[in-house]
Parts: structure tokens; sequence; C-alpha cells
């Protein structure tokens, strides 16, 4: 049975370390979310796959730019002017809504009272920069990462000699002031990008803009996510972004319904254009092939992180009541613990040997491992289900002498029984990564 309620995602994610709310002993930050031990590995787990995938290639190199920017990045960006949702207020219970998602016109969502006319709300989080704080020393919390990448355009292209077309990636936070926040790390005010900025020729940018859909759909699939919970959803007019000229969304079926996960962008040469006009500098691109200069265009795949990872976290929940369980059915390149040894009972020399085997494999493979030794076995097992763990590895008193061990894989339950000495190649075998 597949999750149709993100409640029971969040209670989980609580449960079983993966994610808490934001200083929950003050009564908690709305909208703020701490990932615990095992939300840690997994977003690990969701960055390095999306950043091997994408700096693997040949043809894309990374990057690591700061949050904090000139302030004329984002007057030139065009984010200061037009990065904006519309504000509504309502004149009776005076809550705050985006005026695009009410659904009745006019009307409070909240308690149907009287809403004020739209004014412009700009996302972006103000700060000041040094001990005085006045209009000269305001900067942003960057609300893309893609800028960074965009002013070291040339940077990175002179230094690392890399020719038309090549790509960019980044991971790294971005804040946006949101107006209605929530649905867990669906919508928060700090998030976390993961964007690949590919520049090419103009005139080749439709090209590419397919290359990178296709590309970016098959990444999803190969996840593990079910390909009928994803589709594609094209920006019509008015949902286009300032600098987009086409866009798509890559959206997942959520428990709250079809929801964007990525966003794949042809930006054109909107924003080095911009850099180039504010800065006064050069951004030119000079190709010693045909001996042209031009600003190139930019396709662009950005993700969010904290997203990708609910709709892991929502792909993967199963509830199994025939076998009193929940399980998350994560692929085993994602899980965050790979493996867990546990012995039949808390009783020497049953331990002292299960902890033998723990520390060999702990020298022998690369992977996250568990010891647990309390509860019953059956509890155990569902509490490795509970947070994906794809196999078990029982040490019984059969194990002292026959010297081998009962492995139980964790969606089949399958199980069977692995001599120790053959157990770290069975087991990279059968994780297969
Ligand atoms: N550089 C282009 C850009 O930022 P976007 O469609 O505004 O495009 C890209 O954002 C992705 O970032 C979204 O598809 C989503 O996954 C993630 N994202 C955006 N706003 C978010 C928020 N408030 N909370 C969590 N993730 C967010």
């Amino acid at each position: 049975m597949p999750v149709d309620d993100l409640s029971k995602i969040v209670s989980l994610c609580k449960r079983r370390g993966f994610i808490f709310q934001s200083s929950e002993v003050y009564g908690g930050l709305n909208s703020c979310w701490d990932y615990g031990p095992l939300g840690a590995e997994l977003k690990r787990n969701v960055k390095d796959l999306w950043w091997s995938e994408m700096t693997r290639r040949g043809n894309i190199v990374g990057l690591d730019a700061s949050i904090l920017m000139h302030p004329k990045v984002w007057e030139a960006s065009g984010h200061v002017e037009n990065f904006t949702d519309p504000l509504v207020d309502c004149k009776k219970c005076k809550q705050r809504f985006r005026e695009d998602k009410v659904e009745v016109k006019g009307k409070c969502p909240a308690c149907g009272g009287e809403l004020t006319e739209a004014r412009s709300f700009n996302l972006m989080f103000k700060t000041f920069m040094g001990p005085i704080e006045d209009s000269a020393s305001v900067v942003y919390l960057r609300p893309e990462t893609a800028q960074g990448i965009y002013v070291n355009f040339l940077n990175v292209q002179g230094s690392m000699r890399q020719k038309l077309p090549f790509g960019i990636a980044q991971i790294g936070k971005a804040f946006r002031n949101e107006i209605t926040p929530g649905n867990f790390i669906f919508r928060t005010r700090e998030f976390e990008q993961m964007e690949m900025q590919f520049f090419v020729k103009p005139g080749e940018d439709e090209k590419w803009m397919e290359y990178w859909k296709e590309q970016r759909m098959a990444y999803y699939v190969g996840l593990g996510i079910d390909a009928n919970k994803l589709r594609f959803h094209q920006h019509v007019k008015g949902e286009l972004a300032h600098y987009a000229k086409d866009a798509y969304d890559i959206e997942y079926e959520f428990p709250i319904g079809w929801q964007e996960m990525e966003g794949i962008h042809n930006r054109t040469d909107f924003d080095l254009k911009r850099h180039m006009h504010t800065s006064g500098k050069n951004l030119m691109y000079n190709d010693e092939v045909t001996n042209e200069k031009y600003i190139p265009y930019i396709i662009e795949t950005s993700a969010g992180c904290d997203r990708s990872l609910l709709a892991v976290l929502c792909d993967a929940y199963r509830e199994d009541p025939a076998n009193e369980r929940t399980v998350l059915s994560f692929s085993y390149k994602l899980a965050p613990i790979k493996l867990a040894i546990l012995p039949l009972m808390k009783k020497e020399p049953l331990e002292g040997y299960a902890r033998e085997i723990y520390d060999t494999l702990f020298k022998s493979t690369k992977y996250n491992m568990q010891y647990d030794v309390t509860g019953s076995i059956g509890k155990r097992y569902r509490r490795q289900d509970e947070i994906g763990t794809p196999l078990c590895v029982t040490v019984d008193f059969d194990s002292l002498e026959d010297k081998a061990v009962t492995v139980r894989e964790r969606d089949s339950m399958a199980q069977e029984r692995i001599s120790v000495e053959n157990l770290p190649s069975y087991i990279n075998q059968k994780l297969g990564i």
C-alpha cells in the first residue's frame, strides 16, 4: 500500500531520525527542518548521486560559489524587480496568502473574509553586511544558486579550457521568503538546490533542451522512482519565469498531488547579457573553431534537493499489513543504512561472534552499517524495514558451529544462508553499488 497521507511520512521521519522540526524545544520555527542522522545520510546520497550523474560526463564541471553575492547581481538578474509573488491579506483574520493560490478570488481561504488588493512581495531575504545597517550594506541571501555560475562563467571556461557545449554544476542552499511555505520539506524558506547550467551555441538551444529533458527524466527513473508518478508539465505564458523562453517541470505525484520537483529552463542569453550590461565586463564566448564571438544560450536543470528527497521518501513508503510492517523500499543506492548485523540474542559467545563479523565487514566493505541487539529479532527486522535497510544479517547459535549466517532481503523478506567467509563478496554483489 503506497502512502496516501504526508503526515505518515512526517511522523516516520521524526520517529526514525530522518527529519526533525527546527528549534523544536522552542516550539519550532515555521517551515524550517533539521535533517537527523538518517536524513543527513539520505540527503548526502541524493546529492552524491546527482553530482556524479552530472560531473562524470566529461563536459560538466563543478562549482561551489558563495551564498552572499554583490547586490548588483540581483539587479542584473531581474530578481530585485521581478522575483515577487502577489500578496493578499484577509481583512478579517489578518492571514496572508499568495493571490494566485487562492481558489475563490477575493475570499479568504481560511475564514471566508474579504481579501485586500494584491501587492508585489519580493521573495528575497535581505540582510546587512558589516556592522552598519544602512542601505549601502544591504545584501541578499541567494534565491537560486544559478547566478553564482553565471558570474563565474568565464572564470570556469577559461581556467578549465572548456569548449561549448559544456556545463557547470553546483549544489547549495537557496533562500526564499515564501508567503505560504508548508507541506513538510516541500516548500520551505531555506532549501537546497542542485543546479546545472549548460552553455550552448545560440540556435542549438532547443535541441539541448530536448536532450536535458530526456536525461533528467531518465535519471529519476534510474533512482528507482515509479515512472507512473513522474510527468512533464510545460509552462504556459504567465507561468514562465522572467528569464525563460521555454520551461518544463518534472512533476512527481506526491500525496498532496502532482507537484514540481525540478525545473528545466531555456534561459537564452538573458542572464549573461544582463550581467554583461550591468557589470560592463565582456562575457562573450570566443569560438575558436568558427572564429565567432557570441553570448551563449543556457539550458538549466534546477532540482530541489529537499523535494527530490521528499519524492524518494514518498515513493519508497509501503504499508505491508500482512506482515505487520512499514517499509521504505529505497533503491539500494539511496538507502542510508545498507546493512544491519543482528545477533539472535544478547548472549555470549553469540554476541562476541556477531561483533567480530561486524568488525570484519566494517573493514572490508564501505557501507553504512548498524549493529542492533535490543528487542526481539522480529522487532529489529521491522525497525530496519522502516528505515529502508536492504539487508539484515542474523547471527544465530548454529553460526557458531557452521560459520554461516542468515541474510534477509528487505522487500521480499527472502532469507539465504551464507558462509561468513563469503559474506563480504556476497554483500558487495547483492548491493551491487
Ligand atoms: N534557478 C532556477 C530556479 O531556481 P525554480 O523553479 O524557482 O527555478 C527550482 O526552482 C527547484 O528548486 C524547484 O523545482 C524546487 O524543487 C526547488 N524549490 C524552489 N523553491 C523551493 C522552496 N521554497 N522549498 C523547497 N524547494 C524549492
